[in-house]
């Protein structure tokens, strides 16, 4: 039987033509809300299963309630454009669809993991919605991903929620991934979005620049509640800042070797008006003891009352030896961390434009969730907090008789 397809060039974003037959193994398509990045994938891979007899693409959300109404639909829509509608099996109530040459596209929640063992002989896979998912989920279902078929290929979409969720961290932190074709767009790439749409993105540039920033520029920025709100990059000369007088310069030192950076971080603090200059800092994985001992002295900083990390005794009696002489651990004990982002949150933060890398933490170092109620917890995320554990050492000193007020919830805005 002879089936007359109808495409046409017309029907796809132009931007996204180039990738219709990419091999590689990972393909991933990112960026701004609507910017046609579901669809496309729906056409190139309605087309792919056409090209191969008995292929099973498994299409994969979070959630399965949210498989119906969402991508399911994009499928059969684009399924009944290209003229195949009454060539295919549509079968809404197990969410399959059979096309004329046997293939078939399953749809599965990654909330149902008993049901997703069962299934074999998947040849391809596309995850919609891949910053919900975990790094454990994805890796798993990469493991399914092991039929004889040729050319098996994985494919995600998502919007850049947050450099803390794994899409960040696996496809982007450390350079792209062996066999990965990564593609950004934005809304300026989908020609059939109308402009009212448009306008409520580009509204949003005032409205709520984080939204703005994720879903119109397509760029990784957090949605999670951060923890400091209350900083800003300025400009300043800090010699003229400790001129003025009221300020105490203090200094924090935390460890780090071949997983997290070596973070050192220089304040100048004014407890009178509650402002805190962040003026300079280091940061750099794989330094050994002498190396950072070197780093402050070249600095300038030796002299200086630098407290560090009590967790390492040994560097810091190491530095000291090396000439830092007024190194000192920070007393941690228990609520420390609460207590320390308690006491820096009474402070305005200025940053100095040279911290780039304070800047970068402070952009993303979240309250954590519940892993079942995905409520906050009091207790941050474990990254990002590099400079930011720094900068409660430093000014531990201070802190030192000021005790935690509450460390409920609500005294962090959760
Ligand atoms: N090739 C196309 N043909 C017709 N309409 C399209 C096409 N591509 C995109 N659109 C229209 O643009 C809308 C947004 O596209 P799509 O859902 O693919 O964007 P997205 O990048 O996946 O967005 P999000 O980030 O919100 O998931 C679609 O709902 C559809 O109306
Ligand atoms: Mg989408």
């Amino acid at each position: 039987m002879n089936i007359k397809l109808n495409i046409k060039k017309s029907y796809f974003n132009e931007v996204y033509l180039p990738y219709l037959n990419n091999t590689e193994r990972f393909t991933v398509f990112y960026g701004g809300a609507g910017s046609g990045k579901s669809v496309f994938v729906v056409q190139k891979l309605i087309l792919k299963l056409l090209k191969y007899p008995n292929r099973t693409l498994l299409v994969i959300r979070k959630v399965s309630a949210s498989l119906r109404d969402s991508i399911y639909q994009e499928f059969v829509t684009h399924i009944t454009k290209f003229g195949l509608a009454d060539h295919c099996k549509i079968m809404g109530s197990s969410l399959t669809i059979y096309l004329p040459n046997q293939s078939k596209i399953i749809f599965k929640g990654i909330d149902d993991p008993e049901k997703l063992k069962s299934i074999s002989g998947i040849d391809d896979i596309m995850i919609e919605e891949a910053t919900e998912i975990t790094l454990d989920d994805f890796t798993q279902l990469n493991l399914r991903l092991r039929s004889k078929a040729e050319n098996q290929q994985i494919t995600l979409c998502f919007n850049p929620v947050s450099k803390t969720n794994w899409c960040y961290k696996h496809w982007f932190a450390n350079g792209t991934p062996e066999d990965t074709c990564i593609v950004h767009t934005t809304w300026y790439d989908n020609k059939f979005l109308p402009q009212s749409y448009i306008d409520s993105l580009e509204q949003m540039k005032v409205t709520n620049p984080v939204y703005y920033k994720i879903y119109a520029l397509g760029e990784f920025a957090t949605l999670s509640k951060l923890v400091y709100n209350n900083w800003k990059v300025e400009d300043f000369n800090w010699k003229e800042v400790h001129r003025r007088g009221n300020t105490r310069a203090l200094f924090g030192l935390d460890f780090g070797y071949i997983n997290d950076p070596t973070a050192f971080i220089c304040t100048l603090v004014d407890t009178t008006n509650k402002k805190l200059y962040v003026f300079d800092e280091h940061y750099e994985k794989g330094l050994l003891n002498d190396e950072i001992a070197k780093i402050i002295t070249n600095k300038g900083y030796s002299k200086e009352i630098i407290t560090a990390d009590s967790a390492e005794q040994k560097s810091i009696e190491e530095i000291r030896k090396s000439g830092i002489r007024r190194i000192k651990p920070a007393r941690k004990g228990k609520d420390s961390v609460l207590n320390g982002i308690q006491y820096i949150n009474q402070y305005e933060l200025i940053v100095h434009p040279s911290c780039t890398n304070l800047k970068e933490e402070l952009e993303n170092y979240c309250w954590d969730r519940d892993k079942n109620t995905n409520e906050y917890i009091n207790k941050p995320v474990d990254s990002y907090n590099h400079l930011l554990d720094a900068l409660r050492y430093a000014v531990e000193e201070l802190s030192r008789g000021w005790k935690l007020k509450s460390i409920s919830k609500s005294s962090f805005g959760l």
